[in-house]
């Protein structure tokens, strides 16, 4: 695992940026795993700049894959994960949608939903870099302490600590959805880099339990260790809590 402490969003932000261009640049059908969650936001802000700019590469032969998806939010609904990356970053690139995907998270779809997914993620040949953020209580897309080490896409229960941190999206937590579809750690670490991105002071614990800590369900992120290509790219408050 290489971990590289920054000193600002911002330079996170444009490390990331080169990364995932460097992808798209060198892969024939580049895959691009992305996560949502304010922590990707200047780097996806950074990808739009550049292509805007015409100092970006071409994004047309690129799919995307989503890492999570809220279940029970109208079709559309501005804070489903689906519009989410749409707005941020697939629509801004020239992405077209049907090269976008996520887990299906309609009433008729949820019982195959999770394997389904996984499908589509082996058709399309794997992800080549995920993008990752990480959890204030240690937990990686929507694996909350406890989840499976080797789980894959599957239905999970957010806890109230997730549905409070993620309450800023919504009018109130009331709104925030219970219940989600997630990659899991085990499809997490089927992805060829992963690039987790952690910026701010309330990750700092939860960074260091997952870079130095133990392995152990108790800290989802901790899967990591496992995996033989990780970068993390931190800024200063969040590199705090490192050794
Ligand atoms: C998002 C996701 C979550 C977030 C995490 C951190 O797709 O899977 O695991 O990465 O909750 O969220 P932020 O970046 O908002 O602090």
């Amino acid at each position: 695992m290489e971990v590289v402490p920054l000193e600002t969003s911002d330079d996170v932000a444009r490390l990331a940026a080169d990364v995932i261009e460097t992808v798209v640049r060198t892969r024939t059908s580049p895959v691009l795993g992305l996560a949502t969650g304010s922590t990707p936001l200047p780097t996806y802000r950074e990808l739009v700049r550049r292509h805007v700019a015409g100092a970006g590469p071409s994004y047309d032969a690129v799919r995307c894959f989503n890492l999570d998806e809220y279940i029970g939010l109208p079709p559309g609904h501005p804070e489903s994960y689906r519009a989410t990356i749409a707005r941020e970053l697939t629509d801004a690139l020239g992405i077209a949608p049907e090269r976008v995907h996520g887990p299906d998270p309609t009433p008729e779809g949820l019982p195959t939903a999770g394997e389904r997914y996984e499908a589509a993620l082996a058709a399309a040949g794997g992800v080549d870099v995920q993008v990752l953020g990480i959890g204030s209580d240690g937990h990686l897309a929507f694996n909350e302490p406890g989840s499976s080490l080797g789980s894959l896409t599957r239905l999970k229960t957010l806890t109230e600590e997730t549905r409070r941190d993620n309450a800023r999206f919504f009018g109130s937590i009331d709104e925030v959805p219970r219940h989600v579809l997630t990659q899991g750690l085990g499809t997490i670490l089927r992805a060829r880099h992963l690039l987790l991105l952690a910026t701010g002071a309330g990750k700092a614990a939860a960074l260091a339990a997952a870079v130095e800590g133990p392995l152990t369900a108790s800290c989802p992120a901790s899967v990591l260790q496992l995996h033989p290509h990780v970068t993390v790219l931190c800024d200063g408050p969040a590199a705090a809590g490192l050794a």
